[in-house]
């Protein structure tokens, strides 16, 4: 067992949300692919040793040649099952198990060092970074009709990486089996398992909407005149 962490990158969404275009991951931001950034922060963390990338099916080559330094395997149709195939191709020497989105392409390396040491150390099986939320949160009806709104104060927004044991991920995979979900903390929940929040970073935030594509650029900008 390898005192490090094996990092795995679901890449193969669409992305529709951002308009037609090639898959989300290999949109362009600052002239490189969102996969490319991705890789390249969690490549920058102390604790991460190898990067096992899920791709759009059919543009496995194209990857490849993108981040030569990662394992590429075929995504599946659902966020889960591109997760799956990448742990199945991970090297199981490695004890912790990060999942991060390529979607995400500007995490600070210290956040994925941040997970990886805290299930390292033990503090919990399944850890993840996570933020206050900004607006107030409600729950509606299909008609949308208001039905309750949620304390705010208990309420987190949940980014990646996000950080396991390995035979924890594998569970919960295993028991998946076609369940949705939005994350792998949420599969590892339904195992009973405790996952613990550490605190995330704002330069984690997902690509989700055009105008976020806007916010990344001028973050980066603002990143390579301090440097
Ligand atoms: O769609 P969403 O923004 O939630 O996607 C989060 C991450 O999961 C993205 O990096 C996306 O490429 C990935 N994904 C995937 N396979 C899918 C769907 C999404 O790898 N079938």
């Amino acid at each position: 067992v390898l005192p490090s962490a094996v990092a795995l990158v679901p890449a193969a969404g669409l992305g529709t949300r951002l308009g037609a275009g090639p898959p989300k991951a290999l949109r362009l931001l600052a002239g490189e692919p969102l996969l490319t950034h991705a890789v390249r922060a969690l490549a920058a963390a102390r604790l991460v040793e190898q990067v096992v990338v899920a791709a759009p099916p059919g543009d496995e080559a194209q990857v490849q040649a993108l981040v030569p330094e990662a394992l590429v395997v075929t995504g599946g149709d659902t966020r889960t099952a591109s997760v799956a195939a990448a742990l199945a191709a991970a090297d199981p020497a490695y004890d912790v198990v990060l999942v991060h989105d390529a979607a995400r392409p500007l995490v600070p390396p210290e956040l994925v060092d941040a997970v990886a040491v805290t299930v390292l150390e033990g503090a919990a099986q399944a850890v993840v970074p996570a933020l206050p939320v900004a607006d107030t949160i409600k729950r509606v009806d299909g008609a949308g009709l208001v039905l309750e709104t949620v304390e705010r104060a208990d309420l987190r927004a949940v980014q990646t990486p996000q950080g396991f044991r390995r035979a924890v991920l594998a569970e919960a995979h295993a028991r998946a089996a076609g369940l949705p979900a939005t994350d792998d903390a949420g599969l590892v929940e339904r195992l009973g398992i405790t996952v613990l929040t550490i605190t995330g970073h704002d330069d984690a935030f997902k690509i989700t909407r055009p105008a976020d594509l806007d916010f990344a650029e001028a973050l980066l900008a603002g990143r390579r005149a301090r440097a």
